[in-house]
């Protein structure tokens, strides 16, 4: 691969990251250097490696600067944090994510996506083509403010998601940039991204000054985070640390939802064979009724099929740490100070983990993950004590909004538009993924 002087790797990295870091992972094996400017970073994708840093040795790979890009928007966030504040924060909310409550959502969840039926069915009717993730978008966004912060925001719906797009954008261009701290206070000051912030915090502080207000009989996450007390001062998080909770949970559950979806339609679309056995297991089990918590476990195939997407298609293709002290990963030393990027996206596609890597083939997951497979050869939810809190709520959400599709639209991809993946902070799918819908009888 081209490397330039003093630069390095980064006009290569800038044209094209997903596979630039695919091919140094070929090149230099699971502990890779990648030269972008004047830093050193590592790219770990072995699961010896991955797990080194992760699980077995998190302590000494910190979220730190890297998460600068974060905090322009979700402030001082439970993905921002560390230390004392993380540990406090996550235990606050890991309930609002166990198995026990998730399970309880999914009558929510249906009935959330069978409420956006007459607007899908206005779309089949009109013939025109449609942006899959564009409805992907707003009907994750309508899930999560209503399992989560029970609000229904379907009149804000498209000044939410149209400011959370202006603000990741905004966020993107400085995302791998080597002056975080510097590229932070840029963003700040642009006014596209302060007025899309200024949106953003209208509406969560004007569901969490309702909720004050009204009260809710309701035991749901913002029930949690305001009636949380600090066991020592008693004292209750204040609006704004409510504010920074609520915005975190509102994007990271719903934007990369949304886009494994799209990315989930356009290999369907793209293998018609792996179709044709989702509809007809969704005909088979759901028989014309809706999904509830009883016929879930019957969707294998479908959940199958998602599993094998977030493979393809791990929507956060990349995290990344800094190392607080000198290391050594999987028989490279690493220094302290270091920045450590991890790639699932990279290792879904070892060939010695995953035969054929490229083929979509949902079979791989009949029996669940892979036996054979080390702990970390799949991990579209990282891992270890950082470990997204939605890997249970997030694949769920994604069998039933498969399954009540598939159940009630045929859906073709519109033929004409290539589709490749664009890494933002998190992996689209560009230009979208434009498809038919066509009401089925
Ligand atoms: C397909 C969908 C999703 C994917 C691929 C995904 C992936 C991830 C990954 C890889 C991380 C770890 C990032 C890191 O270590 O730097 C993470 C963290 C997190 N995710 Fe998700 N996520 C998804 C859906 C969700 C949903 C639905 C929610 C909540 C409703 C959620 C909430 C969070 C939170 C709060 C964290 C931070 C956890 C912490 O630092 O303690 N995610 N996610």
């Amino acid at each position: 691969m081209r490397s330039y002087p003093v630069v390095g790797l980064l006009p290569t990295f800038a044209r094209d990251p997903v596979n630039t870091l695919v091919r140094l992972a070929q090149e230099q094996g699971g502990v890779a250097v990648l030269p972008l400017g004047r830093r050193r970073i590592y790219l770990v994708t072995s699961p010896a490696g991955v797990q080194h840093v992760l699980k077995d040795h998190a302590g000494n790979f910190i979220k730190g600067r890297t998460m600068d890009v974060a905090r322009p928007l979700l402030g001082e966030s439970l993905v921002a944090a560390e230390g004392e504040t993380w540990r406090r924060l996550r235990r606050l909310v890991q309930p609002a994510f166990s198995r026990h409550y998730v399970m309880n959502m999914v009558d929510v969840i249906a009935d959330t996506v069978t409420s956006f039926f007459p607007q899908w069915d206005a779309l089949a009717e009109s013939k025109k083509p449609i942006n899959l993730v564009d409805m992907m978008m707003e009907v994750t966004l309508s899930i999560i403010a209503r399992i989560m912060f029970s609000v229904d925001i379907v009149e804000e719906e498209e000044r939410l998601l149209s400011a959370f797009d202006r603000a990741m954008n905004a966020l993107n261009r400085i995302a791998w940039s080597p002056w975080p701290r510097l590229s932070s206070l840029y963003v700040r000051a642009l006014p596209g991204f302060r007025r899309a912030k200024a949106t953003l915090d209208e509406v969560v502080y004007h569901i969490i000054r309702s909720r004050r207000a009204n009260g809710t009989e309701r035991k749901d996450l913002l029930a949690i985070l305001m009636g949380a007390r600090d066991a020592e001062t008693g004292t209750s998080l204040s609006d704004r640390e409510v504010r920074d909770q609520v915005m975190t949970v509102f994007l990271a559950g719903h934007e990369t939802t949304a886009l494994a979806l799209s990315w989930g339609w356009y290999l369907l679309g793209t293998h018609p064979e792996t179709y044709r056995r989702l509809q007809e297991e969704v005909d088979d089990v759901l028989g014309g009724k809706t999904v509830t918590r009883d016929r879930i476990g019957a969707l294998r195939y479908t959940r199958m099929v998602v599993d094998e997407t977030l493979r393809l298609y791990p929507t956060v293709w990349v995290t990344a740490r800094d190392t607080v002290e000198d290391d050594v990963v999987d028989g490279v030393p690493i220094p302290g100070g270091a920045r450590v990027v991890i790639s699932p996206y990279v290792t879904h596609r070892d060939p010695h983990l995953w035969p054929a890597p490229e083929a979509f083939d949902p079979e791989r997951f009949r029996e669940g993950v892979p036996e054979h497979l080390p702990l970390f050869g799949y991990y579209p939810f990282s891992g270890g004590p950082r470990k997204c809190l939605g890997y249970l709520l997030a694949p769920l959400e994604m069998t039933i909004i498969l399954a009540l599709m598939a159940q009630r639209y045929h859906i073709t991809l519109v033929p004409g538009y290539p589709v490749r993946p664009r890494p933002v902070l998190t992996l689209r799918p560009h230009p979208g993924v434009f498809v038919w819908l066509d009401r089925r009888h």
